[in-house]
């Protein structure tokens, strides 16, 4: 594995971080992005040494396929009853620890598998610590059938002033929409600053056609930051 420098050694040295949490006999939900990716990897090795056992599950295919990859057998989430502990990364971090997820897709899967775990780690580099959550786009998940009635939708909850757009494979003008693993639609929500996310939490989820959004309030009990320096920090929720 090539040594990363920067935000990417921020983003291993939290992962790293994050193995100390594992036990043997855990039951384990395994994130998605690029820093969800450094904890599989690392976990992949840890394996290797043949002395732990756990059980895994992925909260996407690419992190299904680069578990696979490094030797981590899977299964099934309907397999488990609960998760000890799931280790994900995120888009935004406030200092209560409520989060923006999805910038991957991911946070359908994300969210089911968080809430069937008892513990989720949050794993990041200082990137993503900010004081309100919002400057990312939200995430919104909704289903393709009447998406342009669920985004009209959207719009009346989000206000005039927000832009709302439908994710697209890549930037050019003839790419195709995004469909995230379950085959929706993800809509990116350019808010800025979110005042009340649990008042914005309550009225996407009230919207018919929105699958999943990428508020996580109240979910993570801890944030392990890695710097570009190579070294890690805990945040507990407060
Ligand atoms: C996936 O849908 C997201 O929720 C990711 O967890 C989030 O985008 C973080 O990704 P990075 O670790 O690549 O920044």
């Amino acid at each position: 594995m090539t040594e990363p420098t920067g935000a990417e050694l921020g983003k291993k040295t939290a992962a790293a971080m994050a193995l100390g949490h594992v036990k043997s006999g855990m039951t384990l939900g395994l994130g998605s992005g690029s820093t969800a990716d450094w904890f599989v990897r690392l976990l992949g090795e840890r394996l290797a040494e043949g002395d732990l056992d756990i059980a895994c599950t992925a909260t996407s295919k690419r992190t299904e396929a680069l578990a696979r990859e490094c030797g981590i057998p899977l299964r099934a989430l309907d397999d488990f009853d609960r998760l000890d502990l799931t280790v994900d990364g995120a888009d935004e971090i406030d200092p209560s620890l409520d989060l923006i997820k999805g910038g991957g897709g991911c946070h359908l899967i994300e969210k089911i598998v968080a809430a069937a775990s008892d513990t989720l780690v949050i794993i990041a580099d200082e990137s993503k610590l900010v004081p309100v959550l919002g400057a990312f786009p939200l995430p919104v998940e909704i289903a393709t059938l009447g998406w342009g009635t669920t985004m009209r939708r959207l719009a009346e909850v989000m206000g005039d002033d927000v832009p709302l757009t439908r994710r697209k494979t890549g930037l050019a003008q003839g790419d195709e929409p995004f469909l995230t693993d379950e085959g929706n639609y993800v809509i990116d929500c350019r808010m800025g600053q979110i005042a009340n996310a649990t008042t914005l939490a309550t009225a996407l989820n009230a919207i018919p056609g929105v699958v999943e959004h990428g508020l996580f309030l109240g979910m993570a009990s801890r944030a392990l930051i890695g710097s570009a320096d190579g070294s890690a920090r805990e945040v507990i929720r407060p």
